[in-house]
């Protein structure tokens, strides 16, 4: 049966998008005013508060006493440290490399994104930190799933998801893996292609199916484009297939690219599913759903568009490609959910030059490419660096991993400061680290194990 969804009331959420303009304005000029601090009035409490709470977290991380935390942590958001993260960090020096990630602030994330987008069903894109208390967390806040693999499916099961909650939502999958998830009570399948479509049709019959439009990803820092996807076409015809083969022809599914900084690449992707969504109806096949995927971006070294304008603006534009007559939409999040609630701390293991008076020195850390900073690949995505001499004079550097292989340089091109002050043995704090890092790392490349992970 047919849900419609007025398209005021998608909107409802819209109530709380004022204030978030407003937290995300304060954030911007706190962040200003991290680097003009001199610059700035110090009469405007916001800000005070900002440079209090860094300052409070920043002499926590590197083992100063500190008095009282306060009140105000959240205006650190987006910088992905808080107090409760720098304790830990703080706590297990010379343990390095490490993973700990703020299980509470996934929760807020979570619900932050439920809040923004209250019509859309969230499905939790696993890949992005499968750990357990990660899925243990989601499935206690009602999300669903999203799943690459029957491992994933196994692990959403164990977590307490019902099958009902969990999409199946890669394009290349084994028939015999399907067949196991259908068998679990999995009913929510992606395809991009034939094939995959004559897999599904034989090993989930009358599942849900959903097909992936390509998109050009443009504007996104970790592409995901011409790998996945079809032409709008080819959509059209294999939904009817889809029907023909015993399938339920659900919806139409994209991704608009991981880290996409670019808002109008959701609208651009949603008129390209109206268009799916009108050829079908003109065949007499009414499709009810749109899978919005992932793509919503973390704050790293770029600043990024806030949430909630991209929220407003896919409202927008699934008012403005389909009136009143709104589809059911689901979102994959994944990176925003668990990325700037993890902190990699990691330590230096050596600094040197490759020639007398270089203009840059040679960062060398326990963690590289290998240990799970695989999305440093074409200095894609650009994480932050803390460091207990943060302050002092800067200078340009290239930051590597400790193994034995020339591609493990994590920056080169981009521009990388870091103190003059910096020292062999000092930690190095890793931000926003908590998404597509721990299931990156090898399992012993150069003997190095792979990176431990906390949930706290
Ligand atoms: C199908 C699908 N959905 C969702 C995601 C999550 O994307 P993001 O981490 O950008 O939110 C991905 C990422 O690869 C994906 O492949």
């Amino acid at each position: 049966m047919r849900r419609r969804t007025p398209a005021t009331s998608a909107g409802a959420g819209l109530g709380g998008v004022r204030n978030f303009y407003l937290t995300g304005f304060f954030c911007t000029l706190g962040e200003v005013f991290l680097y003009n601090a001199p610059a700035l009035n110090r009469a405007e409490t916001p800000f005070i508060c900002f440079r209090w709470v860094l300052w409070v977290d920043h002499r926590r991380a590197f083992g100063v006493p500190v008095q009282a935390t306060g009140s105000c942590k959240t205006w650190v958001r987006g910088d992905g440290m808080n107090s409760k993260l720098a304790e830990f960090v703080n706590s297990r020096r010379g343990e390095t490399p490490f993973l700990v990630v703020d299980l509470d602030q996934i929760g807020s994330n979570y619900l932050r994104l439920k809040r923004l987008m209250p019509a859309a069903e969230v499905f939790y894109a696993v890949k992005a930190n499968p750990a357990a208390p990660v899925l243990d967390r989601l499935q206690a806040l009602g999300s669903s799933f999203d799943a690459a693999s029957l491992t994933e499916v196994e692990m959403c099961l164990t977590a307490g998801a019902p099958a009902k909650r969990i999409s199946f939502g890669n394009t290349i999958k084994k028939q015999a893996h399907i067949a196991r998830a259908h068998e679990l009570g999995v009913d929510l399948y992606a395809f991009d292609s034939l094939g995959e479509l004559k897999k599904l049709a034989q090993a989930a019959p009358g599942a849900r199916v959903y097909c992936r439009i390509a998109l050009d990803n443009i504007g996104a820092d970790w592409p995901l484009s011409r790998k996945f996807g079809c032409s709008l076409r080819m959509a059209a015809d294999l939904m009817q297939e889809a029907g023909e083969r015993g399938l339920t022809p659900l919806g139409i599914s994209f991704h608009v690219g991981s880290q996409q900084c670019d808002p109008q690449q959701w609208d651009v992707a949603i008129a390209k599913t109206a268009m799916v969504f009108s050829d079908l109806r003109a065949r007499g096949i009414e499709l009810l759903m749109i899978n919005m995927g992932g793509g919503f971006p973390v704050r790293y070294r770029k600043p990024i568009p806030a949430i909630e304008a991209i929220a407003a603006g896919i409202h927008g534009a699934l008012t403005r490609h389909f009136g009143n007559d709104l589809p059911d939409t689901i979102i994959e999040p994944g990176r925003a959910i668990v990325g700037d609630a993890g902190v990699l701390a990691a330590e230096v293991v050596l600094i040197s030059e490759k020639d007398y008076g270089a203009a840059e020195r040679w960062v060398y850390l326990d963690v590289g490419k290998f240990g799970g900073l695989a999305e440093t690949q074409g200095e894609a995505i650009q994480y932050t660096f803390r460091t207990p001499r943060d302050g002092g004079a800067n200078g340009r550097v290239v930051i590597a991993g400790p193994t034995c292989d020339g591609a493990d340089i994590l920056y080169e091109t981009s521009g990388y400061e870091m103190p003059k002050a910096l020292e062999t043995g000092d930690q190095v704090q890793i931000m926003a680290a908590g998404a597509y890092t721990t299931t990156y790392a090898s399992i012993g490349f150069n003997g190095f194990a792979p990176l431990k992970e906390y949930y706290i």
